[in-house]
């Protein structure tokens, strides 16, 4: 049942090219169009929004966090993203043209769906990502995009982060296609990115035997840090996690600009720091600023290891291993720099001995708050 992986997580991080294909199939039109005929929100309830709110927990507030990024971006709309173990207790400012979109895999995490009654309760429109046909969390949302990931076994969420990512694109096109706004014509050509996104990532999971020696040498670190800037924040944050969840490591991801404001003494020689780099072709300084980043901390002694684009030449003199991930526009990019980083914290935790797909006091639905 495993397919031939020595893990359900392995056939599952092998799966994404599919899982993806399946989560764009008959949403995407030949002219460029999102369809989300399904959500069943009308065309006018998504032009009355003025404000989105994210909830949900763990990997699927990263997918959150990646996707406020490209949400805000398109449609200009302002966006928060919020732990929906938090978003309750606190009063959010919601009302009848809040959008409040729910992530989660399961559709069973309590939290999220507190954070969701909580949500419908004060008026707010409650928009479901779920990849659980009939579970909880969409059956109580005014609408649903179902995540086509197929079922998820390991407890480490895998396949369901970049469906979930390419769902909340979907939402964030589609919103910007029907408000009809400045970036709209920046839709078509997104479009054809990501139909290109199930081949990038088969090409890329036929490169990860790198990655794999790099476990093995990493598996015995006492710790190992994560920097990332713009979507490669929310990527370094999921790294983190797999590494601890999985690995029983203590590991830790930040946005690279702040680790001058404190984290940066926690670097010691050799501590191994994974850093992920935003394509060079992208807008502004960011890529200048993650290479210095990577610089400074190496000077400091950090061992780094460096995810970057393909032919991204401008890192090399700082990197003591590089792995490298397609060329794709940054806004996309946390569909490819994520997987390394999967694989990474998988092989780490097998050559510990642990369990990769039942980690210690772990369930893969939390039906509690
Ligand atoms: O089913 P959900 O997406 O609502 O689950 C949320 C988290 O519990 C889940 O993503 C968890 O963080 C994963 N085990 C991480 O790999």
């Amino acid at each position: 049942e495993k397919g031939g992986f020595d893990y359900f997580m392995l056939k599952e991080i092998a799966e994404q090219p599919q899982a993806i294909a399946d989560t764009l199939l008959g949403r995407l039109t030949e002219h460029g169009e999102i369809r989300l005929d399904e959500v069943r929100l009308t065309d006018q309830d998504l032009r009355d929004v003025d404000k989105i709110f994210i909830v949900a927990c763990g990997t699927s507030y990263h997918a959150g966090l990646v996707a406020k990024y490209a949400i805000e971006h398109w449609t200009r709309i302002p966006c928060e993203v919020e732990l929906a173990s938090e978003f309750r207790y606190r009063d959010p400012v919601l009302d009848r043209s809040t959008l409040v979109v729910a992530i989660s895999q399961s559709g069973e995490t309590m939290d999220t769906l507190m954070a969701l009654r909580h949500a419908k309760d004060q008026k707010a429109r409650v928009l479901a990502i779920c990849n659980t046909n009939g579970s909880t969390i969409p059956r109580e949302s005014d609408a649903v995009l179902y995540t086509h990931g197929g079922p998820e076994i390991a407890v480490a969420s895998t396949k369901a982060f970049l469906t979930q990512v390419v769902a909340c694109y979907l939402i964030g096109l589609h919103l910007a296609q029907v408000r009809g706004i400045k970036y709209a014509d920046e839709v078509g050509a997104v479009v054809a990115q990501l139909q290109e996104m199930p081949d990038k990532l088969r090409a890329l999971l036929d490169r990860m035997d790198p990655v794999r020696a790099l476990a093995r040498d990493l598996a015995s670190a006492g710790t190992v840090l994560f920097i990332g800037r713009h979507v490669g924040y929310p990527v370094a944050l999921e790294g983190a996690l797999k590494l601890k969840e999985l690995a029983y490591m203590h590991a830790e991801g930040f946005a690279a600009g702040e680790l001058k404001h404190g984290p940066i003494s926690l670097i010691d020689h050799g501590t191994p720091v994974v850093c992920v780099v935003p394509s060079p072709a992208g807008r502004g300084m960011l890529h200048d600023k993650i290479v210095s980043n990577i610089q400074e901390v190496r000077a400091r002694g950090a061992r780094t290891i460096v995810i970057a684009e393909d032919g991204d030449e401008a890192v090399l003199p700082y990197a003591d291993h590089v792995i490298s991930v397609p060329r794709t526009p940054t806004l996309l990019a946390p569909l490819v720099t994520t997987v390394p980083l999967q694989v990474l914290a998988c092989e780490i935790a097998a050559a510990r001995g642990h369990d990769v797909d039942q980690p210690r006091n772990l369930a893969k639905s939390v039906t509690v708050e």
